[in-house]
């Protein structure tokens, strides 16, 4: 699969999954192309640990209401650390977003299935903040953002994205749709 394949043929996975152990050498490959991401000044201020053990697993999930990604064999979690990249510059969430896309881009790549995990963890029930405490997180980084790993078992659906005329044009606003 070419890149561009490999973009196109993303999408968010919210079924369930495949009861399977994920391959080390897979959940490393992943890691390398989130941390491979670039970031603002280089500062790399994105962290991850993936959770392939079963009982730390079980934790996780059991933690997060209503109940996402429940049958996921594997998760990579996401955290970001606030560091400055000069004056009042901070480009941290401009950095774990582009290690995110390079995962989920992978993830496809290896032919599993996952979904950016962030809004429903990170709203005022602070769901990341209990998942932080069982992974032993400390409070200097914040975890951001799940991504569950595995195979799907259900259809995998394609949203409607806007067209491609109404977002996008050449050399002027005025040739936007
Ligand atoms: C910042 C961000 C937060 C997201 N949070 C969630 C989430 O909490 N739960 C979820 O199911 N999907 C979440 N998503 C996935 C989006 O809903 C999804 O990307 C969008 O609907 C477009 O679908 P696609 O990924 O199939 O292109 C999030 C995506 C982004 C970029």
């Amino acid at each position: 699969m070419n890149t561009f394949e490999c973009i196109k043929s993303r999408n968010s996975y919210r079924g369930k999954y495949k009861d399977e152990i994920i391959p080390k050498a897979d959940l490393i490959k992943i890691i390398d192309a989130g941390l491979s991401a670039p970031s603002g000044c280089n500062k790399q201020t994105t962290s991850l640990i993936a959770i392939d053990d079963k009982e730390t697993l079980r934790k996780v999930l059991d933690v997060i209401e209503p109940k996402v990604c429940d049958t996921a064999p594997a998760l990579i979690c996401v955290l970001s650390e606030n560091i400055y990249a000069y004056r009042d510059k901070c480009y941290a969430i401009q950095d774990y977003s582009a290690a995110i896309e390079n995962m989920l881009l992978e993830i496809v790549e290896l032919g599993y299935a996952s979904c950016w995990i962030e809004g429903h963890i990170t709203d005022t029930d602070r769901i990341c903040d209990k998942i932080a405490k069982i992974l032993d997180v400390p409070s200097n980084y914040n975890l951001v953002c799940i991504l569950p790993i595995g195979h799907a078992i259900e259809e995998i659906k394609k949203p409607n994205k806007k067209d491609f005329n109404k977002r996008s044009c050449f050399n002027n606003f005025k040739n936007m749709e």
